[in-house]
């Protein structure tokens, strides 16, 4: 009998710097289908991939401080740039557990690249902070690692440019021209944009190069987390999503529908100055 406290009814919180994490969303749903999500998307103030480690890890403590007041089983940092720089602190003032992408886009990394090279490719703030190759040492020491940032791939995903427009083509091959000569048996796709641009990554890496998104590696290691716990919504039917935004709702919804591959029903503003008070 399920209980006004049962823990398996509780939702899933998720937050990214905007739009992206809702391809995280999209692997979520997809591994467990009857989980409530609410998912905050802070995007008055994305992009965070060129801020200072300490000025992401002070939105990303305001974004979960936000999402713990609906009493959520868990936690997910659905943003490479946040894992990168606030993991600790986020695990720290989380009484549920929390999924960042670093760790488990890491762990599937070193398995699918069985001792070869790793390719990573990300934000500056995620590059800069090697938080991807400590993690990949931890989880097989004396690995090999290549990080590539990739700055200009956000804005050219959130302006709606497909995977086979020009545009993304030469910027890619710009990127990846070292990535390509060095031939890694992995590539991280190590921020929520890229799998938008799955296809154009993969032309040009070619079919030895395993891709790594890390956003379904923390789906899964959602789901074996709360399936170990005995937490997973035993209801049959789809899970809700409940979607916050620090602007812009309208643009929102209409943007995250690619990222999410859903429609977006329910988007609602919450001013940045709100998020630390937590929802009313
Ligand atoms: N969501 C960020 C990430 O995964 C990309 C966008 C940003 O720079 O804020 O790193």
């Amino acid at each position: 009998m399920a209980s006004n406290d049962d823990r398996r009814l509780r939702p899933i919180c998720v937050f990214d710097s905007g739009l992206g994490g809702l391809t995280v969303v999209r692997e979520l749903a997809g591994a467990l289908p009857g989980e409530d999500i609410i998912y905050l998307g802070d995007t008055a103030r994305v992009p965070y991939g060129i801020k200072s480690p300490e000025t992401i890890r002070r939105f990303a403590c305001e974004d979960a401080a936000f999402l713990l007041r609906f009493n959520p089983k868990m936690l997910v940092v659905a943003c490479n740039t946040a894992s990168a720089a606030a993991v600790d602190a986020l695990v720290a003032m989380s009484p549920v557990p929390v999924i960042d992408m670093i760790r488990p886009g890491a762990a599937a990394a070193c398995e699918a690249a069985n001792g070869s090279l790793i390719g990573v490719i990300g934000t500056e703030a995620t590059v800069r902070s090697k938080a991807y190759e400590r993690a990949i040492e931890a989880c097989r020491p004396g690995s090999r690692v290549c990080s590539v940032p990739c700055p200009l791939l956000v804005p050219i995903v959130e302006e709606g440019r497909d995977a086979d427009d020009p545009i993304v083509t030469h910027v890619l091959c710009d990127y990846l021209r070292d990535m390509q000569r060095r031939r890694p048996g992995a590539l991280i796709l190590g921020c929520t944009h890229y799998p938008l641009l799955w296809d154009a990554i993969a032309k040009l890496m070619g079919p030895d190069v395993r891709l790594i998104n890390s956003g379904l590696a923390a789906a899964r290691q959602a789901q074996q987390m709360l399936d170990a716990q005995g937490e997973l919504n035993p209801r049959s039917s789809l899970g809700a999503l409940r979607c916050f935004t620090t602007d812009n709702p309208e643009r929102f919804a209409v943007l995250g529908k690619r990222f999410g591959g859903r429609d977006l029903t329910s988007v609602a503003y919450v001013g940045t100055d709100e998020l630390e008070g937590g929802p009313r």
